[in-house]
């Protein structure tokens, strides 16, 4: 069968890992007789340089043509790089905020695991880690913080700036339901986080969570402060199965939860609406410190290439057989720098591509 794939390769690391995450594509098609049509888009600063925007319009129209994204990674160094004197509206991550909300992909998917051959990386202590850990958190990702009214002014002759957090009960609901639906092919609990101690939006959240946790019966649903979570995330992470929260909170968790597992460079994502589409990127960012070294970690993208597999394009067999051949490579004792230990080879972007590809 024949698929159309829009790769986006964006700044920094993005276009070596997104290089890599298509040579495992690649290896797939050989091996299954599917056919990928690649067509590429910029993004991001790469997209600044060329078209004085980080997304235009022809970008997101060929992204929804097609039947998944791929994407690596955006953005600069905010403190050096020229992007960065650009107005907000017109910086790398304005564009992939924008391509979140043009496509409509409001449930972002990152899921954290503990591989058994990276516990060494594991910055936890083994009594915590205990049997490992294997969690999902199902992050907002079209509303709240990120899309509210924003403004920076003087008042009373103060600089003064001001963001609002604002959700209506049907986007808290449709969150929600994947959240739970998710849930019952895991382990039956979602933990709903969230800062209903305070915010009239996290009381919201709650409410509606709780709705339609009723239609899940068989789904344990506790609720957790996000304060509390993110200590309970260092203290004792084989508690949770499913994290479901809003976009804010999700971005900041989902990062402690990465870096629980090893390595942000493992943690791979999917974003998607309520058809089969999706983008799907990696959770880390644009590393523009060793960009173009040959040292980025490239398995977060090529195990989003597996989600893209699974979710958008149904070919479970083939996912399996990616996330094989990371966990076949892993055993074999090969590690980026960001997650090599005693022991092991220490292999560059191009060569953990090879290896994943051939392990296929
Ligand atoms: C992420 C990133 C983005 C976000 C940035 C690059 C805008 O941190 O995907 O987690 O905050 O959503
Ligand atoms: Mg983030």
């Amino acid at each position: 069968m024949e698929h159309k794939i829009v790769l986006i390769p964006g700044d920094g690391i993005g276009p070596e890992i997104v290089g890599e995450a298509k040579k495992v594509l690649d290896r797939v098609c050989e091996k299954s007789g599917h056919t990928f049509l690649y067509e590429e888009v910029l993004l991001g600063g790469a997209s600044i340089d060329v078209h004085g925007v980080p997304l235009t319009d022809e970008a997101v129209a060929v992204a929804r043509s097609a039947d998944a994204v791929l994407m690596g990674s955006i953005g600069g160094n905010t403190a050096t790089s020229p992007w960065y004197k650009l107005e907000p509206s017109k910086r790398p991550e304005a564009g992939l905020l924008r391509i979140r909300k043009e496509l409509n992909l409001f449930a972002n998917l990152r899921p954290a695991y503990l591989y058994s051959q990276l516990k060494d990386a594991c910055p936890l202590r083994p009594d915590i880690i205990g049997d490992g850990f294997d969690m999902l958190i199902m992050r907002e990702l079209t509303g709240g913080l990120y899309f509210g009214e924003r403004r920076t002014y003087e008042q009373d002759g103060l600089r003064t700036a001001m963001d609002t957090l604002v959700y209506n009960e049907e986007e808290i609901r449709r969150i929600a339901v994947k959240g739970f639906e998710i849930a019952k092919k895991r382990r039956n609990k979602v933990t709903s986080v969230d800062k209903a101690n305070v915010l009239d939006s996290s009381r919201l959240w709650r409410k509606v969570v709780e709705e339609v946790a009723v239609h899940y019966p068989d789904v344990e649903l506790e609720h957790m402060l996000v304060d509390n979570c993110a200590m309970q995330l260092v203290r004792d992470p084989g508690q949770f199965d499913v994290i479901l929260t809003e976009n804010m909170f999700g971005d900041i968790l989902s990062d402690e939860a990465s870096m629980v597992t090893g390595s942000i460079g493992m943690l791979s994502s999917a974003s998607l609406n309520e058809t089969k589409f999706g983008l799907y990127e990696p959770s880390h960012g644009s590393a523009p410190d060793i960009a173009g070294q040959d040292k980025a970690n490239p398995i977060a993208t090529i195990l989003s290439a597996a989600m893209m597999l699974r979710y958008s394009l149904d070919l479970d067999g083939e996912a399996d057989a990616v996330e094989q051949a990371v966990q076949r490579v892993l055993e074999q004792g090969y590690r980026t720098v960001d997650i090599m230990s005693e022991g092991c080879t220490c292999v560059g972007t191009r060569e953990m591509g090879e290896l994943i590809s051939k392990a296929i």
